[in-house]
């Protein structure tokens, strides 16, 4: 094993190589041979792109972003856009508190910046929604400036890199550190985007492809035959599952029922269908009196911190039904299912089986 540190240079330079010939295409990205010749990406795409790859794959990721950058080609478009569509677009990806937070950054930058993002790291970590990993991930990517960027990749290449056996996330300082004594001063925008293409590619979570890693010489976790076992992870609590109830309902006229969820808490601002609570024993509340019939089956789904069970119950809406100011009456031929967060779109689905 060579010393990293004073070989950290040669190290980026090697990694930097490996990039300028394997770097993903990505419908964001910039790549090494157009950043060469002096092209910059778009500090908002790379923002969108970062926001939406927060807990989230690229191939998840990769249709989102180009449906929002077709409907919404600048920051200061999707400043301008609704929130009930962007939510409507968000639909599917997760975690909605970064797509309510995209719009108040959006309208931030629009309007108090004039349409450009800071560009550098303590401008952008300011902004809302943008926090460490996504500063870094813009001020280098984008402005290629010399800041670290550390998600899930990173730490596992710096964790087998150094053959660190303490367990994440206590030792993600230490990655980070480590993470930034490699980070060069030449191309540091390449760099970033390099480190994640690794790890994403080739020291990747199970069977990493050690034989081809530009870093297979220094990598102390594959001299010591550990590369497989990082990074170490403290064990998860278990996850509770709850239970809930959700009401679909259709008039004879071909309306749906549906509700617009608060803007704080899960699902917060999604459009949903009405429901109980999720709990242990949740109580039926249906949305009006009528003989509600269970769909068969049931919608399983899990969030962050718990297991959800739903029971779907289905009726007809009667006409000239008085919604309430959470409610949407919506015409079936407007209905797209796919602008329902993943949960109401399963019991959708269970539904349809009907
Ligand atoms: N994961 C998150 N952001 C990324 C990027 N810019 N390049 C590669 N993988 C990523």
């Amino acid at each position: 094993m060579r010393d990293l540190n004073s070989n950290s240079a040669a190290m980026s330079e090697e990694l930097l190589a490996w990039y300028d010939v394997h770097a993903r295409a990505m419908p964001w990205r910039v790549g090494p041979a157009d950043r060469a010749a002096g092209s910059y990406p778009d500090p908002y795409k790379v923002w969108l792109s970062e926001v939406m790859l927060q807990q989230t794959t690229v191939a998840a990721v990769r249709d989102y972003f180009l449906r929002f950058t077709n409907l919404w080609p600048t920051v200061s478009d999707l400043a301008a856009a609704e929130d009930a569509e962007v939510m409507a677009e968000w639909a599917g990806l997760g975690y909605y508190a970064r797509a309510r937070n995209l719009l108040k950054c959006a309208r931030v930058v629009a309007s108090g910046f004039s349409g450009e993002f800071p560009d550098n790291y303590d401008g952008l970590l300011k902004l809302p929604g943008i926090g460490p990993y996504t500063a870094a991930a813009i001020a280098s990517i984008a402005f290629n400036r010399p800041e670290t960027v550390l998600d899930g990749n990173v730490e596992r290449v710096m964790a087998r890199l150094h053959d660190i056996h303490d367990p994440l996330p206590g030792v993600k300082p230490v990655l980070k550190e480590r993470a930034a004594e490699l980070t060069p001063s030449q191309r540091p925008g390449d760099y970033a985007q390099a480190v994640m293409d690794l790890g994403a590619t080739i020291c990747t979570p199970r069977n990493p492809a050690c034989g081809i890693c530009p870093w297979r010489d220094p990598c102390a976790a594959r001299s010591a035959g550990t590369a497989a076992e990082l990074p170490k992870k403290t064990p998860k609590k278990p996850k509770p599952t709850r239970k809930g109830i959700v009401y679909l309902a259709k008039s004879a006229g071909g309306l749906w029922l549906l509700e617009r969820r608060p803007d704080k808490g899960l699902l917060g601002g999604m459009l949903g269908w009405p429901g109980s609570e999720w709990s242990d024993a949740p109580g039926p509340n249906p949305p009006f009196e009528a003989v509600w019939q269970e769909a068969d089956g049931e919608v399983r789904h899990t969030f962050t911190h718990f297991h959800l069970i739903l029971r779907v119950m289905t009726a007809e809406l009667p006409e000239g039904f008085n919604q309430n100011a959470a409610q949407e009456l919506i015409p079936h031929r407007d209905f797209r299912p796919s602008s329902l967060p993943t949960v109401m779109r399963k019991a959708f689905d269970l539904y349809q089986g009907l």
